[in-house]
Formats: C-alpha cells, structure tokens, sequence
C-alpha cells in the first residue's frame, strides 16, 4: 500500500450499476457508469488507505493499487461487501437497484404466439446496503457516506434518505435529464452530514473523489464531535 494519511485503514467502495437478472439474457439495471465510485476509490488508494472496490459491471479498468470484486446483482453486491470487512471508511456510490424481478427465469422467456400478453414482471424489494452498513454493530465502519441520486428537492430528499438509512455524511446530487451525472465526466455534490450542508461547486469526478478523500483524512484526524 502507498504510505499517506490514511496508511492502516481499509475502506470499501461500491461503485457501478447493478444488473438484476429476469432470465438468462435480459436484466434490470440503469446508467451508472461506475466514473464517480472507481474515481473514489482511486482517491483513497493514492492517500495510503487500503481499498476493496466492490463494482457492478462497467466498462472501466480496474483502478491500480485497489483490490477490485466484480459482481453484478444486489445481492452478490451485499455478500462481497459483507466479505469484505471489517473496515473503517465505507462509501456507498454504486446505484444498487432498488428492486430485482421476484423470479429469475430459467430459461429465456419466449414470445407467445397467438396474440397472448408481454410477461408481468413482479418485482421485489433488494437488501439496502449502504442501510446494512450502517447499522449500530461491532462491523460498521467508523464512518459510513452514502450517496443521494435525486432529479427533485434534492437536499430535502438527500438529508431525510441520511436519516433514514444511517449513514454519517451523504453526498447529494442531482440526477435529472440533462444534468449528465449519471455516466458523464462531472459532478457537483452537496455533503450533507449531521451539522449541516456543505455545497462543493461543478467538477471533475475526479475532483470530487479527491476532495471527500480529503476531508475523509480531515475527520480522522479531528472525528466530528458528533
Ligand atoms: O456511476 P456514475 O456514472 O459515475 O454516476 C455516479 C452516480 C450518480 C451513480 C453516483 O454519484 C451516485 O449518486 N450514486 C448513488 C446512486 C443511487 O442509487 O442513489 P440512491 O439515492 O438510490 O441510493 C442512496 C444510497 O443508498 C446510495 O449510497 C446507494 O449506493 C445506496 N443503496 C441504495 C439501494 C440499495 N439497495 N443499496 C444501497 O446501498
């Protein structure tokens, strides 16, 4: 591991789309690009930390000085994640599906003939990870951030998303048509964390992975008194 301020902790990443299975050929999934959770976890690894990146399927090469776990659905997500720990950062930037078809098909669904109706699809409702994370435990991280993917009342809906899953610090931003967050090359986030919010302006991700590095390295140093 490269020596930094972070030397001797271990954090995980998860970075990525996730793809939820309906039969052997076809998935659910969305447009995450895994730019934004790869970029982080490059960050961590360049200031000392240890870093296991757990990423859904992307296109992007493995970061260098990173253990990468590839898996594809929420639920190989979680085991990986689970497998991975103890840890004492956790960043939660992969978009995991919410919901995953209730049966993954065996074989691949055929078109009926005569006229017969497209298949219902049933979906049901995939474990939360960054919520596993962050439960109260001997296992969670000393500090847990989350993401908030919003396209309204952004800040309203990223600081009551912190509350109800857990997490210490979430990094709001806004996902609507046309902002390219979702797959582009920039991003501007709002840190949300207990004491209020923090609006960073229009950057690389890139920029954005340094930037909460460092004030990962900042809370180590000084924890919140929270
Ligand atoms: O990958 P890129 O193209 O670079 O785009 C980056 C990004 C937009 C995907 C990223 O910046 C981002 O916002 N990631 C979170 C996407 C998301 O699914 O957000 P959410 O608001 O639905 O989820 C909130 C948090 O819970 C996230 O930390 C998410 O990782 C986590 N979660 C959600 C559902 C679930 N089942 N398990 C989870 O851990």
């Amino acid at each position: 591991d490269q020596p930094g301020p972070l030397s001797g902790r271990h954090a995980i990443v998860t970075s990525g789309p996730t793809h939820e299975p309906i039969d052997p050929v076809r998935y659910i999934a969305n447009r995450s690009s895994g730019k934004q959770g790869h970029a982080i976890a490059a960050s961590l690894a360049a200031l000392g930390a240890r870093v296991t990146l757990v990423s859904g399927p992307t296109r992007l090469a493995d970061p260098a000085g990173v253990t990468t776990v590839h898996v594809e659905a929420a639920r190989e997500m979680l085991a990986a994640v689970e497998a991975a720990l103890p840890a004492d950062i956790a960043v939660c930037a992969a978009a995991v599906a919410d919901w995953r078809p209730a049966l993954e098909a065996g074989q691949k669904l055929k078109k009926q003939q005569g006229g017969a109706l497209p298949p219902d699809i049933r979906l049901i409702e995939n474990p939360d990870i960054l919520r596993r994370l962050s439960e109260p435990g001997p296992t969670r991280p000393a500090l847990v951030v989350g993401f908030a993917a919003e396209t309204e009342c952004v800040l309203d809906h990223a600081d009551a998303k912190r509350r109800r899953k857990g997490c210490d610090w979430i990094l709001a931003n806004d996902v609507a048509t046309g902002t390219g967050t979702f797959g582009g090359d920039d991003n501007a986030v709002h840190l949300l964390d207990d004491r209020g919010v923090e609006s960073w302006p229009a950057m690389s991700k890139q920029a954005v992975a340094d930037r909460l590095a460092a004030r990962i390295v900042d809370h180590f140093a000084a924890p919140d008194p929270s």
